[in-house]
């Protein structure tokens, strides 16, 4: 899946002859998965037809505050397009329009829309090479990429003039697999490999039964699929839940036992930079399973149970350069014990969820954590969704995982 994919691509299309490619990259972003919207100058529409990229993205495409051949001429609001965008790519980007996003110009729709953009810009500058060349270009690239702007550059070959040199447009294809890269690069969790333990372990009884717990997996799932998006390969190590997650950087292993989870865990631990181990695994299962069904003969049935293994624990015991979050889930003295499992599993950072707080828990969509670190040094979230929740988490993993 493309890091394109569910993202919302304002293109902005400026009169040059390279406008009739814009449909080929219309069509790129579309087949990557970015829902398009075009905003067009007057004079680009000499050079490719609205219709064309409308048909193509969609979506409407603008070019004037109203629509003036439309008798219910409707205000197109600036602000509103460039806050839609998550990414707005101007291309082609003649000398003209670039000049002016130099200078604050804003006399047509694209360069109000480009005054109003919070989200990354990004430019394919297309024009002859003398204009490329010149010292007034020059110093608008300089202004643009002080505006953090980001150049796709130009690429060298014939010209519409007829000369040869560089000025051409990047063509469609390259301009996205350097959005792509660059987007890429950006990820805070990018090249990093995490292991991520999730949802309730099943420790079987006889072949029909098992001792299992209430966790949902959701908190997990969360935490692996904020941390996919931000760039991590994830391998997620799963107990039986209800949830499905497609993400081709989320590799589920899915396991029913304790142990089970413990071999997993340690397949993947040695190869990851950070695990964060979020699986409510249970603590005891049954000493003998037995093969067959057991009948209800007697008034009573005692089981003998023996402890699992410690997975978090081991994973303190034998790590090298791993960042190692664990979780505590305590309903008395919870802030002792949270410090006291953190030093005792040898962790950089513990979770603490309290049964007590309303809103946090196994099953909810919502949790309430409080992060304490190796320093003792303690964090208190408000109530939010699992989601939100999983990106604080991250958050201070990126902070603190090359400190
Ligand atoms: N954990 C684990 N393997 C186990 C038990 C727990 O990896 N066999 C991990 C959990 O995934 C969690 C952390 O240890 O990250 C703490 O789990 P918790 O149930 O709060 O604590 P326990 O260590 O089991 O201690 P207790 O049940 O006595 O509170």
């Amino acid at each position: 899946m493309s890091i394109l994919s569910g993202k919302n691509v304002l293109l902005g299309v400026t009169a040059g002859i390279a406008a009739y490619k814009a449909a080929f990259l219309v069509r790129l972003f579309v087949k990557k998965g970015a829902q398009v919207k075009v905003v067009m100058t007057p004079s680009a529409k000499e050079f490719v037809t609205p219709l064309t990229l409308s048909t193509l993205s969609k979506n409407e495409v603008f070019s004037s505050f109203t629509n003036e051949e439309d008798d219910n001429a409707q205000w197109n609001n600036h602000v509103e397009l460039g806050l839609w965008a998550d990414l707005f790519v101007i291309a082609p980007a003649t000398a003209n329009t670039l000049s002016k996003m130099a200078h604050g110009t804003s006399d047509n729709l694209l360069l109000a829309t480009y005054l109003s953009a919070k989200c990354p810009v990004y430019y394919a500058p297309a024009m002859d090479l003398d204009m490329y060349k010149h010292p007034s270009t020059t110093a608008t690239f300089e202004k643009l990429d002080s505006f953090r702007n980001i150049q796709i550059p130009a690429e060298e070959g014939e010209l519409a003039s007829g000369l040869s040199g560089k000025g051409r447009m990047a063509e469609p294809e390259h301009i996205i697999s350097f959005i792509e890269n660059h987007l890429l690069q950006q990820m805070p969790l990018q090249g990093k490999k995490m292991l991520v333990t999730a949802g309730p372990t099943y420790e079987a009884i006889d072949p029909v039964r098992f001792i299992g717990n209430h966790s949902s997996g959701k908190m997990g799932y969360a935490v692996a699929e904020a941390a996919a998006k931000l760039g991590s390969e994830v391998f997620l190590v799963s107990g039986p839940v209800n949830i499905s997650l497609e993400n081709s950087r989320v590799k589920i292993i899915p396991v029913t036992s304790a142990k089970d989870m413990y071999e997993a865990a340690h397949t993947y631990f040695p190869t990851c930079d950070i695990a964060v181990l979020s699986a409510a695994v249970a603590d005891y299962r049954p000493k003998q399973v037995a093969s067959e069904k057991i009948k209800k003969n007697d008034s009573s049935l005692t089981l003998e149970l023996e402890k699992t293994q410690d997975i978090l624990k081991s994973l303190g015991e034998i790590k090298k350069h791993q960042f190692l979050v664990g979780f505590a889930l305590e309903t008395q003295n919870e802030l002792e014990n949270a410090k006291s499992k953190l030093k005792k599993k040898n962790l950089d950072l513990i979770v603490l969820n309290s049964l007590k707080d309303k809103g946090a828990g196994f099953k909810a969509d919502t949790n309430k954590v409080t992060l304490i670190n190796k320093d003792n040094k303690v964090q208190r979230f408000a109530v939010k969704p699992k989601t939100e929740v999983a990106n604080d988490i991250l958050q201070y993993i990126i902070e603190n995982i090359d400190a």
